[in-house]
C-alpha cells in the first residue's frame, strides 16, 4: 500500500486519503463506463448495474436489505433528509425530536432550524465521558415524539454510544431511531436488525472512499419524505443524476473495511492506546477527553491544562504532522466545541483540545514520532502560556 503522503497524517477523522483499491476499481467509470442510469440504452445499463451491486455491498456492511440503502452526496445530506423526513412526513402524528447535546454540526442546525418551523426539540446531555445515558432517552419520549437521533460515534472524543439499548427503547415506544453513523461505519460492527436502527446515516471519505458519495439506511416501510424534487432518482427520495463514480468506489470501501475491520481495528487499538499512554506518561497537566474504553480505536483527543489547541495544531504542521483541535467544522470557527462543553468541560479547557486521529496508514514509527515531538511543543508553548508561566 502507498504511504499518505511524506507528511505524517493524524487527522482521519477530517477525512481520509482514497484507498488505492478504490481509486483503480473506480477509473473506468469517469470514461468507458459514464453512463446514466435513467437512459435506457447499454450504457445506461451498465451504471444501472454498478448502482444496485454497489448498493447490495454497502448493505451487507450493515446486515440491510439492499432496497433499504437511498445513496446521497454527503453524510450533511443523509442527515438533513433524516431528520426534515422524518419530521414532516410524521407531522399528522407528533412534532417532538429528540437528539443529544453532542450532535454533529449537521444534525444541530436540522434540528434548529425545524424548531423554527414549529417542531420542538429535546437535546440530551451527556455524562463527563460523553455517554447519553438510555434512561434519559426513555424519560424523554412523549406522545408526540417521532424520531430519535443519537450519534453512534463521537467524531470529536471517539466515545460510542449504547445505541443498542436506545434502538429497543425507541423500538417499544414506536419511535423511530435514527443514528449518525459516520465514524463507526466500517470499523465497528453494526446490524441494523441487531440494534434496532431505523435510519442510519454513513459517509464515503471517512473510510477510504471518495468525496460526493454517502447513504441512508432507511428501514422497509418507514415514512419519510424527500427534501430534493426531481426526476425520481432513488426510489423518489434522492432526485439527482447519480454519481455512479462515487458510489462504486464507495461500495468497494465497505467491501474492503468488511473484510480488514477484524484484524485493523486490533491494530489500531494497541497503536491508540500506545498514543494515549505515552502523552499521558509524558507530559504533565493533559487529560484524555472521552471515555477510556468505550471509544473508537483511532480516537485520541485531549486537553491540555494552559495552551489553546491551535497553538498545538500550528506547531505540530510545522514538524510535519496534521492534526486537529476537534472536528474539521469547530476547528475552522475557533470556537470551544460544543461537544467537550457538553461533557462539562469550561471555555479555556474546551480550548485546550487535541485530537489525533488515527488510520490505514498510521504506523508505530509515526506515533514515537509525535511521542517525541509533542512533549517538545507543550513545553515551548507553556513558556509563553499569558495563562500560566512557571508550569513546565
Ligand atoms: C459524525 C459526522 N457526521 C456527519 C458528518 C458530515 O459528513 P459529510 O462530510 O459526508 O457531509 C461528519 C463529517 O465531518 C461526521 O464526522
Amino acid at each position: 500500500m502507498s504511504k499518505v503522503s511524506k507528511k505524517i497524517y493524524f487527522d482521519y477523522a477530517a477525512t481520509t486519503p482514497v484507498d488505492p483499491r478504490v481509486v483503480k476499481i473506480i477509473l473506468p467509470y469517469f470514461t468507458d463506463k459514464f453512463g446514466n442510469t435513467m437512459s435506457l440504452h447499454g450504457f445506461g445499463q451498465i451504471a444501472k448495474q454498478s448502482l444496485e451491486e454497489s448498493r447490495e455491498k454497502v448493505a451487507i456492511l450493515i446486515g440491510a436489505k439492499s432496497n433499504e440503502i437511498i445513496f446521497t452526496g454527503s453524510a450533511t445530506e443523509s442527515n438533513n433528509l433524516a431528520l426534515k423526513g422524518i419530521a414532516f412526513a410524521n407531522r399528522r402524528k407528533g412534532n417532538h425530536i429528540i437528539i443529544s447535546k453532542i450532535e454533529h454540526p449537521c444534525i444541530m442546525e436540522s434540528a434548529k432550524w425545524l424548531e423554527a418551523q414549529g417542531f420542538e426539540v429535546t437535546r440530551l446531555p451527556v455524562d463527563k465521558q460523553g455517554l447519553v445515558n438510555p434512561n434519559d432517552v426513555k424519560k424523554a419520549i412523549k406522545k408526540k415524539t417521532i424520531l430519535v437521533s443519537i450519534i453512534h460515534a463521537s467524531n470529536e472524543i471517539g466515545t460510542i454510544q449504547p445505541i443498542k439499548e436506545i434502538g429497543k427503547i425507541c423500538k417499544e415506544k414506536g419511535v423511530y431511531f435514527h443514528t449518525d453513523a459516520v465514524q463507526s461505519f466500517g470499523k465497528i460492527p453494526i446490524d441494523v436488525n441487531k440494534m434496532n436502527i431505523d435510519l442510519l446515516s454513513a459517509s464515503s471519505h471517512k473510510m477510504y472512499g471518495p468525496k460526493g458519495a454517502a447513504c441512508l439506511f432507511i428501514r422497509e416501510g418507514t415514512r419519510i419524505e424527500p427534501i430534493l424534487h426531481g426526476g425520481g432518482q432513488e426510489s423518489g427520495l434522492r432526485s439527482s443524476t447519480v454519481n455512479i463514480p462515487g458510489i462504486v468506489g464507495f461500495a468497494e470501501a465497505c467491501k474492503i473495511s468488511k473484510k480488514e475491520m477484524k484484524k485493523e481495528s486490533r491494530r489500531l487499538t494497541e497503536l491508540r492506546d500506545k498514543l494515549i499512554k505515552g502523552v499521558l506518561q509524558k507530559i504533565r497537566g493533559v487529560h484524555l477527553n472521552g471515555h477510556p474504553k468505550k471509544r473508537l480505536s483511532n480516537n485520541a483527543n485531549f486537553w491540555f491544562e494552559f495552551i489553546e489547541g491551535e497553538s498545538i495544531v500550528i506547531q505540530l504542521d510545522l514538524l510535519g504532522i496534521a492534526a486537529s483541535t476537534g472536528s474539521a467544522c469547530s476547528s475552522a470557527k475557533l470556537e470551544p466545541s460544543h461537544v467537550l462543553l457538553a461533557m462539562g468541560l469550561r471555555d479555556q479547557e474546551a480550548h485546550g483540545s487535541l485530537r489525533l486521529s488515527l488510520g490505514r496508514w498510521t504506523t508505530e514509527k509515526e506515533i514515537n514520532y509525535v511521542l517525541k515531538v509533542l512533549p517538545e511543543i507543550i513545553g515551548k508553548l507553556r513558556e509563553i502560556s499569558p495563562y500560566k508561566k512557571d508550569y513546565v
